[in-house]
């Protein structure tokens, strides 16, 4: 079969999967772009929750609004007396929610704080936390003319000169899927990386050329991003009856829907799948049409480059026939990095991974969880000793003495 795979493709299916076999799934199309507090990230899942989070908006380049929430402590000291800044960037059809999802005890975003770090969490455009945009509506066309591409060299950037600049500190990143694409860009451009002070990647990305599971190929073969396109539409959201309907429609054939969540993200240990509906109302976030097509591309010929357009637009655009690749190579070697990959994790396959590796010029630390799936280095139960721990030892070694 063609490398013709998709990595959303299983994402996306195991969302509908999960709409498809809950009967009691109202599914609510309200827009996007949430702006009264109450309806905030931190008033939601965060406060709540006991923690201390504030709510700010960083505008990028290309004039959208991002939500970015910082964190703290529920202990009072290490409210007042804030650690290093972390970042965390969220993955494909998701948004900052996804830190935040299982119990404090279980969750990163919530761990993290706890455990002293001055913690920012990401938003990219699109995601129903984000602002909008200074003038497009999300109604627009224009609104979705991205891909993860601008993710990373706005959106990344913009919110990591935010936070350097309350901060007045370099930022550690955490990246999950394709917040570790979107990180592996940024950092190959010099401007970027110099406000980065390490970056800790799970189910690390940057080529997609082995994307194994079989039910993915099997999905990616039906063209699913020209199909939506041919619907004309521009915004995936999986939340509207088109794209549901489109996709049970997929489901009524050979492929079993019942089972997506193995077969397509791999099979994922340690999930709690008594929590799916809980999930259910945060993800899935809506991402964009050219988002998919870029991803696709990659699958489709083994590149880690910006969008391409086509010869004659790539010549228009980037001055030669192909897009430009970003260049691993160029990620500088003094910069501290880890990565945590999973063997069962049928997104970021150990392939692609072992290729990340050979074309970065540092030797990252390395976690490998042979039993671990796509989803579990987010939801694992016991994800907070199989890899926090590992992760926050990671940054603790690069913290300088006097910044406690
Ligand atoms: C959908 O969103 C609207 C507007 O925010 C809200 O009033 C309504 O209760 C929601 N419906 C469901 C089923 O969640
Ligand atoms: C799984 O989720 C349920 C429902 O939220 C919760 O009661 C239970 O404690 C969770 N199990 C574990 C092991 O975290």
């Amino acid at each position: 079969m063609d490398k013709f795979s998709a990595f959303l493709l299983p994402l996306l299916c195991f969302f509908l999967s999960l709409f498809l076999s809950d009967a009691d799934f109202t599914g609510n199309l309200s827009d996007p772009g949430l702006t009264s507090s109450a309806d905030s990230l931190c008033a939601q899942l965060i406060e709540p929750n006991g923690y201390f989070c504030s709510e700010h908006t960083v505008q990028t380049k290309d004039g959208y609004l991002l939500a970015l929430q910082r964190v703290s402590s529920r202990s009072g000291d290490l409210r007042v007396q804030q650690g290093h800044p972390v970042l965390l960037q969220h993955g494909l059809f998701m948004a900052g929610d996804a830190w935040f999802l299982d119990s404090t005890e279980q969750s990163l975003g919530f761990i993290l704080a706890d455990q002293g770090f001055d913690v920012w969490v990401g938003n990219v455009r699109g995601t129903r936390w984000s602002h909008g945009h200074i003038s497009l509506l999300d109604t627009d066309k224009e609104f979705w003319e991205w891909s993860w591409q601008e993710l990373a060299l706005y959106d990344l950037a913009e919110m990591l000169h935010y936070i350097y600049a309350v901060t007045s500190s370099k930022v550690f990143i955490v990246g999950h899927s394709q917040g570790t694409i979107m990180s592996l860009a940024a950092l190959t451009q010099s401007d970027i990386v110099e406000m980065v002070e390490a970056a800790a990647l799970l189910s690390p990305i940057s080529y997609l050329e082995h994307v194994s599971a079989p039910l993915v190929l099997r999905m990616v073969a039906l063209h699913l991003d020209q199909m939506v396109l041919a619907l004309g539409l521009h915004q995936l959201n999986f939340r509207s009856d088109v794209l549901v309907n489109l996709v049970e429609s997929l489901c009524d054939g050979q492929v079993d829907c019942t089972d997506f969540l193995s077969s397509i993200t791999g099979k994922n240990c340690c999930f709690n799948i008594t929590r799916m509906n809980f999930y259910l109302d945060y993800e899935p976030h809506p991402s964009s049409v050219k988002n998919l097509r870029h991803l696709f591309q990659m699958i489709r010929q083994g590149t880690f480059a910006q969008y391409d357009y086509g010869i004659l637009k790539n010549l228009l655009t980037y001055g030669q026939f192909k897009p430009p690749a970003f260049d691993l190579n160029s990620i500088p070697k003094s910069l501290p990095l880890w990565m945590s990959y999973g063997g069962n994790d049928a997104l970021a396959d150990i392939t692609d991974v072992q290729r990340t590796l050979e074309e970065l010029s540092s030797k990252p630390e390395l976690l490998y969880l042979e039993n671990y799936g796509h989803i579990d280095f987010l939801l694992s139960i016991k994800a907070n000793r199989d890899i926090y721990d590992h992760m926050i030892g990671f940054f603790r070694s690069l913290e300088k003495p006097s910044s406690y």
